[in-house]
């Protein structure tokens, strides 16, 4: 493998074409200006999404389904693929999944958007963490759901404060449709729950009755190979009354638009009884067939490993040329997972001014304040997937300028 001073790529992530050609405004969600190194979203660099394997992968499939892959596909997803996940889920966290509890999705936006509007009604109360995925955020209030912010610590939602939230709420008449978690490489935050808080949670939130969605979009990506992330809340809680999310997005490429979700028979049975999939049947069929062949190859799994080690590359670059460059003036805690980098500032510095700070010296970042409140005071999010190890490097570097420099920059018109 080369190394990542040389910014070399193992074999299978080589690009066929050059991607500011292939990477271009409509065609992709997100582009940055020229010049700009892009830490904002959680999007995979382009080389490392892996097109050639996915090619071949839709090949086989249409040639071993035919005419059937291209049909309205089974309900709840095609069969191969959800006994193959639910087979992983075993065996990754120790709990029996049959394929009944799985329905495959077209990715965790749409999960959630199902869950928002078949397990809760408008006007409901979404508990979430004070910090989680904003995008998130924005589906449950596209459904008319009300979000209420429930006190966090560096290890996720406090019990005692979802206790209290639960009581109040109850008293005061509100209905929880669910409790929104992230509880696997968090997004912001990057932290993973460990096992006693999960735990903790789960007896608050079975106490209540209350349902929990646990959102895992980052589940396959631990990167500290000393470090094991403990089982998902819905297998401690032996699915019932939780509701996981998975998605191919952050380990495949988000353009696949496939994901899963894991839950007790009766909740998939009565998802997937839905008019959306009686009418359309599985929600990506054709897709879900290359995938489960990339599976059952293995070659799934050799792609995930190689991802991982870039990922890896990535993270240790970017946190410790940080850390090496601005560590007694950012609070940094490397993740053991998933794309992001949290930072805080140690000393006064608003959130406006870190930003401002860095999009004057060409990096975009995310601000902390679009996920919800940062506990700890002004905060931000860098991610380390979407940019190669010498460009994270400059990156890092534009930075330290930016933010070691004494002149005070307004905080006024500065977007992230
Ligand atoms: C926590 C979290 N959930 C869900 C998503 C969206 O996933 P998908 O592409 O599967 O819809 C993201 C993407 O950034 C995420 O960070």
């Amino acid at each position: 493998m080369a190394s990542a001073a040389e910014g070399g790529l193992p074999h299978g992530f080589a690009p066929t074409l050059s991607h500011t050609r292939q990477w271009r405004p409509g065609v992709v969600q997100e582009v940055a200006p020229p010049g700009v190194l892009d830490l904002g979203p959680g999007y995979i660099e382009p080389a490392l999404l892996p097109v050639r394997l996915v090619s071949d992968a839709y090949e086989k499939a249409l040639a071993e389904y035919g005419a059937a892959a291209l049909s309205y596909g089974h309900d709840p997803g095609a069969l191969p693929l959800r006994a193959t996940l639910a087979a992983r889920a075993t065996a990754a966290d120790g709990h029996p999944c049959e394929p009944e509890q799985v329905l495959l999705t077209s990715g965790t936006s749409q999960g959630l958007y199902l869950l928002a509007t078949s397990l809760a009604a408008p006007g409901d109360t979404v508990l979430t963490e004070e910090l989680c995925y904003d995008l998130g955020q924005r589906i449950f209030r596209d459904c008319a759901l009300r979000l209420r912010q429930v006190a966090m610590d560096a290890s996720g939602m406090l019990p005692e404060a979802l206790d209290h939230a639960l009581t109040v709420g109850a008293e005061a008449g509100a209905t929880t449709a669910f409790i929104y978690l992230t509880p696997t490489h968090h997004n912001p935050m990057g932290h993973t729950m460990p096992l006693a808080r999960r735990r903790r949670l789960l007896e608050v939130a079975a106490r209540h009755d209350v349902l929990i969605v646990e959102d895992d979009a980052y589940a396959e990506l631990s990167l500290t190979p000393e470090h094991t992330s403990p089982p998902s809340l819905a297998a401690l809680a032996g699915y019932r009354r939780v509701v996981r999310l998975c998605s191919f997005s952050k380990t495949l490429g988000p353009g696949l638009r496939l994901g899963w979700l894991l839950a007790d028979r009766e909740v998939t049975g009565r998802l997937s009884g839905h008019g959306l999939f009686v009418s359309g049947g599985s929600l990506n069929h054709t897709t879900s067939l290359a995938v489960s062949s990339l599976l059952d190859s293995g070659a799934y799994d050799r792609h995930l490993d190689a991802f991982r080690e870039q990922l890896r590359i990535r993270r240790d670059v970017l946190a410790g040329a940080l850390h090496a460059a601005l560590g007694d003036r950012l609070a940094l805690c490397t993740p053991h997972g998933g794309f992001f980098l949290w930072l805080r500032a140690e000393d006064r510095t608003g959130e406006g001014e870190l930003l401002a700070r860095a999009a004057g010296a060409g990096v975009r970042i995310a601000a902390g304040s679009r996920f919800g409140t940062p506990p700890q005071g002004a905060a931000v999010r860098l991610a380390f997937s979407f940019n190669p190890p010498e460009l994270l490097e400059q990156a890092a570097e534009r930075l330290a300028t930016a933010w070691s420099g004494s002149r005070p920059v307004p905080e006024i018109g500065v977007r992230s």
